[in-house]
């Protein structure tokens, strides 16, 4: 009869323990539930259905090295902890989801050398200078009356207004911009003509941190799901 040595069974054993124990790791990391175990903070207005890796391109299949060497960073192996996927979002990222023909504001037309001095402060080429994510929030920058970098000599022909936009910027009234304007015109609204019929500014502030729509709830466009844009990806290969 052959013999099994005490030293191979162990071996084997471990041998048996090792598999059981990746088998489930990989199982549980690949399961989408547990994605948030990586996650830092909630995610912003619309985006509670979307997978990491629709923003964080090679997320998915580096997750497993991410959490191993986030590990190791736990027990001090390790000086710091990995950048969650090695691509930066842009602004690519969000427009194969939000693509708008009729932006009144698209980010590529703001490359423009004519607003090499807006951009300074106010970067609208891309999203994320106003749309920072995992912050649970719908617009995220900072002051609203950024409209200043680019609307200063702004004059309306027979401007309906009760005070008129001339005098409004004179005024350095540019607060009141947004309380009128939705900034990419996607809402189908009236909007208003007198400064007593302006949006109150709360609503505005609640509107940002993830609130009611103040402009109303009929738009032009909605943005695509993860399954039709994964189904867009598909059709481009
Ligand atoms: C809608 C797009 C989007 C989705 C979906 C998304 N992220 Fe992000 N994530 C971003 C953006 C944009 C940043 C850059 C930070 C900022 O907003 O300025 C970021 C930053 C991060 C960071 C900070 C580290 C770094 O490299 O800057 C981590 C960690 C992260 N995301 C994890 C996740 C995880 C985990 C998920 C899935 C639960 C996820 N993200 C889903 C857009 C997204
Ligand atoms: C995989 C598709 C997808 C990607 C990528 C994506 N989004 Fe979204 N986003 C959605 C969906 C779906 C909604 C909810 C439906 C809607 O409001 O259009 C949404 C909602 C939003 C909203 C709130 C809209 C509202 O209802 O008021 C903002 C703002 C937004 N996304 C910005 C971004 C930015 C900025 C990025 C890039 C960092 C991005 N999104 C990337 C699909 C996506
Ligand atoms: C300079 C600041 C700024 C930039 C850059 C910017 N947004 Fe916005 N965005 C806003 C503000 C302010 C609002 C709220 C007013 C409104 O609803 O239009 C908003 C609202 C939205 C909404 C909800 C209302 C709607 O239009 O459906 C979506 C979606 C959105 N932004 C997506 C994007 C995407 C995608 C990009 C980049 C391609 C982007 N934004 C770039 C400031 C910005
Ligand atoms: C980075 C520059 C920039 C910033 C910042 C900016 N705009 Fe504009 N805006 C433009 C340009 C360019 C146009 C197009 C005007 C043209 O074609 O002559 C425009 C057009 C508009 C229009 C008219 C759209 C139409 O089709 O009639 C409105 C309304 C508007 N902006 C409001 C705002 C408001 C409100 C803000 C601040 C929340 C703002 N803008 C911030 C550059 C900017
Ligand atoms: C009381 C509401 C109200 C306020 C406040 C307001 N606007 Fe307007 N704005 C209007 C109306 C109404 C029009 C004309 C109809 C339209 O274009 O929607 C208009 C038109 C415009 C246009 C288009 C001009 C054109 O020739 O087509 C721009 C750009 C604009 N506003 C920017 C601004 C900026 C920047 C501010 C802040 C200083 C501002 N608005 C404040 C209501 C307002």
């Amino acid at each position: 009869m052959f013999k099994v040595s005490p030293l191979r069974k162990r071996q084997f054993l471990g041998g048996i323990i090792g598999l059981v124990l990746g088998v489930s790791l990989f199982y549980i990391l690949t399961l989408d539930a547990t994605e948030g175990y990586v996650s830092i903070s909630p995610m912003n207005t619309g985006h509670n259905e979307l997978s990491c890796f629709a923003c964080h391109a090679d997320a998915k299949g580096n997750l497993m090295q991410q959490v191993q060497s986030n590990i190791s960073h736990a027990f001090g192996a390790r000086d710091e902890s990995v950048d969650f996927g090695t691509q930066d979002v842009t602004v690519n990222n969000c427009l194969q989801c939000h693509d708008r023909p009729n932006d009144r504001h698209p980010t590529y037309r703001f490359s423009e050398p004519r607003f090499k001095d807006a951009i300074k402060h106010i970067d609208a080429t891309t999203c994320i200078t106003c749309h920072s994510e995992h912050h649970e929030e719908r617009v995220s920058v900072e002051n609203i009356n950024y409209c200043m970098n680019c609307h200063q000599d702004l004059k309306v022909e027979n401007d309906p207004l009760d005070i008129s936009h001339v005098q409004l910027i004179a005024k350095k009234a540019w607060n009141t911009c947004i309380q009128c304007h939705d900034f990419h015109g996607n809402h189908t609204y009236q909007v208003p003509e007198h400064l007593s019929d302006t949006i109150p500014m709360q609503k505005i502030q609640a509107y940002f941190e993830g609130g009611e729509d103040p402009y109303g709830m009929v738009k032009k466009y909605i943005a695509l799901s993860q399954e039709e844009w994964l189904k867009t990806i598909e059709n481009s290969k």
